[in-house]
């Protein structure tokens, strides 16, 4: 059970987060949160430990009218109500500070459904192929969220998420691999006009773990052993991943530093019901509870390198 009760319509009076304030959300949140059963408080705090790598909330007591999906593209589709939000907000508490990058969203909550004209695309919102295996915010010079939330507010049989755990990852990674890995050999995409690279390993060490900032569409190796390691990166992140299958009203955490993730292709209707998934953020560090990150390019290294790519948002 993922509440022992959601009383009063408590869930159903969650203020807008879509606001440049979120206090008034984040103390709905607080209520919401004390909600939560054991079991769920538990999972949280064990993600949060890093016990667990990733986890699916399901049967999520969620009862608001959702409007079609929409076919355009919107930072935001508009809802009257922010039932998925509280519970977003609410299991954030336990694991750190909501945050956002302003060119996926003004707001911390954006939208994934896939767009009209995208279908191909790199991007989150493409569809009939499929996102590559990331971490989200691995362009980002200074903060990578350590825990990603995907709320299902709509599902597609056909289109999964795929997780890798790093730690089964490294168990199938020869040392020599791993050592490559950890060199700042590799060229990661940070911004898309002007088109510009960083040079960063791609495994580094935080606190006595290895943690990973990675996207198979955005970086490549800058020599051929950095290649030849990264080609059996690839090879072994689809060896060990596994499928997890969204359904509506489920909520998938996964920890950004030790995990990368994926989702398969699958075929777009444009018909308004669509797979609709709202995305958030979350950093254990010491940061504003709802701040809105650059991703800076002024701030970026001499490292950084200029060349044809584009990254991250819509393409
Ligand atoms: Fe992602």
């Amino acid at each position: 059970m993922f509440v022992s009760d959601f009383n009063s319509g408590l869930l159903a009076d969650t203020p807008s987060p879509y606001t440049g304030n979120l206090t008034a959300f984040l103390r709905h949140a607080h209520l919401l949160n004390a909600c939560f059963s054991g079991e769920t408080r538990h999972a949280l705090r064990q993600l949060r430990a890093g016990g667990i790598k990733y986890y699916q909330f399901s049967d999520i007591p969620v009862t608001e009218a959702i409007p079609p999906t929409k076919t355009d593209y919107v930072s935001r589709i508009p809802k009257q109500t922010f039932e998925s939000e509280g519970v977003i907000g609410a299991a954030s508490l336990e694991l750190g500070q909501l945050f956002g990058y302003e060119e996926t969203s003004k707001y911390v909550m954006y939208d994934i459904y896939p767009v009209q004209g995208y279908e191909e695309s790199r991007s989150f919102v493409n569809s009939r192929k499929e996102l590559a295996f990331h971490s989200d915010g691995s362009a980002h010079l200074e903060l990578s969220p350590d825990y990603v939330l995907l709320y299902c507010i709509r599902s597609d049989r056909d289109a999964l998420n795929l997780v890798a755990d790093l730690d089964v990852l490294l168990r199938e990674l020869p040392a020599t691999v791993v050592d490559v890995l950890m060199r700042p050999v590799f060229k990661h995409l940070v911004s898309q006009s002007p088109e510009r690279y960083d040079l960063k390993p791609v495994l580094f060490a935080e606190g006595r773990e290895l943690a990973v900032k990675y996207d198979a569409e955005n970086v490549t190796g800058l020599n051929e052993e950095a290649i030849t390691a990264q080609n059996i990166l690839n090879d072994r992140i689809h060896r060990v991943a596994v499928e997890v299958s969204n359904t509506e009203n489920s909520l998938l955490i996964i920890n950004n530093k030790r995990c990368l993730h994926a989702r398969t292709s699958f075929t777009p209707k444009f018909d308004g019901a669509d797979r609709w998934i709202k995305g958030a953020f979350v950093t254990k560090s010491d940061i504003r509870n709802g701040a809105i990150l650059s991703l800076s390019l002024q701030k970026s290294n001499d490292k950084a390198m200029d060349r044809s790519y584009t990254v991250g948002s819509l393409e």
